[in-house]
């Protein structure tokens, strides 16, 4: 764990989540084992945030959107504003997410209007960042996750910020990144926020489940995780969390 008192674990989940499953997701959700330790967010997709927002907060548990525009209202259609978020009782907004950087084209310049629009309007980015398995295999991971941080260069660093780290090669693949890998690249994820005057927690990210959650969140510099597939049930869901809750006892 990092210096962080407490982790977050954190399950988007995409592009899934129908409005009666989602609800019964909630309802199957169990007491958070560790609440002074770890904290649980979800992030469900747009259409369900108004009605996910209090069911989930009865539990204990954090709102958070998968990203937004950056402009409060306006002619802007189909896209959904930080102003939106906070209404429907968003904490959080995933930012950077490979799959908004791959699929949806979106950049550092983009990203930072995006961050400051989250700061703008009292949101938290978690904000993500990860290398392709090429530029692994190349060594250039540690320059491709300086380029991405460098977007933070200049930001008020007393506004709140979560950091994700996701390789992109174990997004949904079921490979994780070994614990060396992942105590190494936190290091160096953490020294490089430093160095932008950043203290914040980093949170791993790809292909955790209940089976590795525990030796993952052990890893140095780990504060916590943002799952995909395994957040889609609440039963593997509370297995990361009560995982996290044994490593921070
Ligand atoms: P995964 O997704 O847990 O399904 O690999 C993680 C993520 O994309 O945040």
């Amino acid at each position: 764990m990092g210096d962080s008192t407490q982790f977050v674990i954190a399950g988007n989940w995409k592009m899934n989540g129908m409005l009666e499953e989602s609800l019964s997701f909630v309802d199957n959700l169990t007491e958070n084992p560790a609440p002074n330790a770890v904290e649980m967010a979800i992030m469900p997709p747009y259409t369900l945030l108004h009605s996910l927002s209090k069911p989930l907060a009865e539990k204990g548990v954090v709102l958070g959107a998968q990203s937004m525009y950056f402009e409060k209202s306006g002619a802007f259609t189909g896209s959904i504003s930080p102003l939106m978020l906070r209404d429907a009782g968003c904490h959080y907004v995933i930012l950077g997410h490979s799959e908004r950087r791959d699929i949806m084209h979106e950049g550092n310049a983009l990203l930072r209007k995006k961050l400051d629009a989250a700061w703008e309007n009292g949101l938290e980015p978690m904000f993500c960042i990860g290398e392709h398995l090429e530029e692994r295999e190349a060594g250039t991971t540690n320059e491709v996750l300086k380029n991405q941080l460098s977007v933070l260069a200049g930001t008020d660093v007393s506004l709140p910020l979560t950091v994700a780290y996701e390789p992109v090669w174990a997004i949904g693949t079921g490979k994780t990144a070994s614990p060396e890998q992942v105590s190494e690249t936190h290091a160096f994820v953490h020294q490089e926020l430093a160095r932008l005057g950043r203290k914040c927690r980093v949170l791993y990210g790809g292909s955790v489940n209940a089976g590795n959650a525990e030796s993952l969140m052990a890893c140095e510099g780990v504060d916590g995780a943002l799952v995909g597939g395994a957040s889609l049930k609440a039963d593997s869901f509370m297995e990361i969390v009560a995982a996290a809750a044994r490593v921070a006892a």
